[in-house]
């Protein structure tokens, strides 16, 4: 029986479950529950946990998540490198519905939520200027490209606080600035996982075209579900390939995050 895992999968709207003969683990943290039971198994000879950002039912709104208490979970499990599914909006014509977009920027437009780990005494400033771990946006795109996904291996993923969709305007503007994607999970997550010195990596699947773009009438959530729904069975296959494409040890600069900085409190093992 595995419990514990050095990969984590965070699944998006509609992917809720990844592994067989997995076992679920309740995982209690400082911050709560996370969104739902761990499950821990196995791909390959790799354990991974997986855990649905929104909860099985789908419970949990964007602006809603557990983010602290998910990322925390994982942590305790021995998770050091994140895999992030998600449903964006392209914000390009060129990037149509079912581009696989690996993002290595982002821009928070969130607001109001906790996105620090380290509002305690004692002062913590992790970087953030490259926010995505390089290692794992090296074999996702590498992944992506040789199972013949149509892939954007770069962009900027434009997190915005939801839980409505942008305007028109908001989304030219998004457009006009040079951003790529939209989305509304992708932050504070991905910094929170650097606050833990853990691997992130964002698998952006391009659900439709925002509300600004010239193809784009504009999306509700039953079509965004809905495609992604028809494009599980995809994803699935490309999470588990990433997993087994990602390297054992990690020599990116992730794990070095907190470096040199007192914490307030232990990480969790
Ligand atoms: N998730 C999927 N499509 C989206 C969009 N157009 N805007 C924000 N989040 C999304």
């Amino acid at each position: 029986m595995v419990t514990r895992a050095d990969i984590g999968v965070i699944g998006g709207s509609g992917f809720y479950s990844l592994l067989d003969d997995a076992t679920e683990i309740e995982v209690a943290t400082p911050y709560g529950p996370p969104s739902d039971v761990v499950t821990v198994g196995r791909v390959g000879e790799r354990p991974v946990a997986f855990l649905p950002r929104h909860g099985r039912d789908h419970r949990f709104p964007p602006h809603r998540i557990p983010y602290r208490a998910n990322l925390w979970a994982l942590r305790s499990l021995g998770v050091r490198q994140v895999l992030a599914p998600s449903a964006v909006g392209s914000l390009r014509p060129e990037l149509g519905p079912g581009t696989l977009v690996v993002p290595d920027q982002l821009v928070d437009r969130t607001s109001g939520r906790t996105q620090t780990y380290y509002d305690t005494d004692g002062v913590v400033h992790v970087a953030f200027a490259d926010p995505y771990c390089p290692a794992g946006r090296a074999a996702a795109a590498s992944t992506a490209r040789s199972t013949g996904w149509d892939l954007a291996d770069s962009g900027t993923l434009v997190v915005i606080e939801g839980p409505r969709f942008s305007t028109r305007t908001e989304s030219r503007w998004f457009t006009a600035n040079g951003w790529t994607i939209v989305g509304m999970t992708g932050f504070p997550e991905s910094v929170l996982a650097r606050e833990l010195a853990m691997c992130y990596t964002s698998l952006s699947l391009v659900t439709d075209h925002d509300a600004g773009v010239e193809a784009g009438e504009g999306v509700t959530h039953e079509e965004v579900l809905a495609f992604f729904a028809t494009n599980i069975a995809r994803m699935r296959s490309l999470v588990t390939d990433v997993v087994t494409a990602l390297p054992q040890d990690r020599t990116c600069p992730c794990g070095n995050a907190l470096d040199g900085i007192k914490l307030p409190f232990d990480l969790p093992e």
